[in-house]
């Protein structure tokens, strides 16, 4: 299991792999801290300010939180904003990391009045999981059975009023009860070009380089409107203007790492071309079902769904329809001009 008390997740494959040790060094630097920090999403923020003001007004915990929208929008990096600007503890775990109903009894103890418990992934919890969930959610309550056999017996133990965050990709996964218990929900959206620009500018300061706005604006363009995916390719824009040596990052910059990164202009990696291609090709264009999709295109279905498919339908390259997913004309227009 993955508790941390501070406020920072831990990943399991930083620890199995040292040397990625520094790349998520940077990521934690470059993790707003505050509100001021987040950039973009001005209704979330608003609505959330103005529960945490709320909150603070009266001394309460605040309400229970559910945060969902397609991976690297900042669901995280929000809820350790929330704790911060509430000025409590957070303790992160994450819906496949619970395994057993002691475990989670344990973490639920373990917390203040006021904490915040993290769990990610949480349409991943398993059902006896969540059963315990629902009371502590509810009534601040924990039902436990002590004991086996006849001599079993039902205890209740009252909990620390905390305030759980839950995050989500998969807002349909989740049960209806789960989902009702939730005071405040909100969505993430994939972020505007200017707020992807901004993005990638105050990550250049950060780590300290020197960045034309054409440049930032040439990165944005390929970074899928999502912060963690900007991060990533301005560090990797930064690895070809160090060993170019220029001092600043350039267009050329940018053009010469995306070639390398075979990523196009719509922020497209190849195996995004290689899923329209499959449909157009194998499919005439689909409706196919994402089953039969996986497995022509060699993918994990869960891949297709969680990290290539919300920005290729966010673009209007890909359709869902009851009949399965079909590519648009834009799709076949950009597949055909990129294979000439
Ligand atoms: N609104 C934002 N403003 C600036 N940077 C952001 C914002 N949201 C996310 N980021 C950056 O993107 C990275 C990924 O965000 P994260 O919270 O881990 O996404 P999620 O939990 O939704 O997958 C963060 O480490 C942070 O650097
Ligand atoms: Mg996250």
């Amino acid at each position: 299991m993955i508790i941390t008390n501070n406020n920072e997740e831990k990943s399991q494959t930083q620890q199995e792999k040292p040397v990625e040790q520094n790349e998520h060094n940077i990521d934690l630097t470059l993790r707003p801290q505050q509100f001021a920090d987040y950039i973009g999403q001005e209704t979330v923020k608003k609505n959330v300010s103005i529960a945490i003001q709320a909150a603070k007004k009266r001394s309460e915990a605040i309400e229970h939180i559910l945060l969902y929208g397609p991976a690297g929008l900042g669901k995280t990096t929000l809820a350790n904003i929330i704790a911060r600007e509430m000025g409590v503890g957070i303790k992160t775990t994450s819906g496949p990391a619970i395994e057993r109903v002691g475990d989670f009894g344990a973490i639920l103890t373990n917390l203040q009045d006021g904490d915040i418990l993290f769990i990610d992934e949480i349409h991943r919890l398993n059902k006896s999981i969540e059963e315990v969930l629902y009371p502590a959610m509810e009534d601040h309550k924990l039902d436990i059975i002590v004991g086996k056999g006849p001599s079993a017996h039902a205890l209740q133990i009252d909990l620390p009023k905390f305030t759980l965050i839950g995050a989500t990709t998969r807002y349909g996964n989740l049960t209806a009860p789960l989902r009702n218990r939730f005071g405040i929900i909100h969505r993430l959206d994939f972020y505007s070009q200017e707020n992807i620009t901004d993005i990638i500018k105050r990550a250049s300061t950060i780590l300290g380089i020197t960045i034309e706005t054409k440049a930032a604006e040439k990165i944005a363009q390929c970074a899928r409107q999502t912060p963690r995916i900007a991060n990533r390719l301005l560090k990797r824009v930064r690895d070809i203007a160090e060993i170019r040596e220029h001092a600043q990052i350039t267009p050329e910059t940018v053009a010469e790492a995306m070639g390398l990164l075979e990523i196009d202009h719509y922020g497209l990696e190849p195996t995004d071309r290689h899923i329209l291609r499959t449909i157009i090709e194998k499919f005439n264009g689909g409706p196919v079902g994402v089953q039969t999709l996986a497995t022509a295109a060699s993918e994990e279905i869960e891949t297709i769904e969680d990290v290539y498919e919300p920005y290729l339908i966010q673009i209007g390259f890909l359709e869902r329809t009851p009949r399965g997913r079909m590519v648009t004309d834009n799709a076949r227009k950009h597949i055909n001009s990129a294979q000439k």
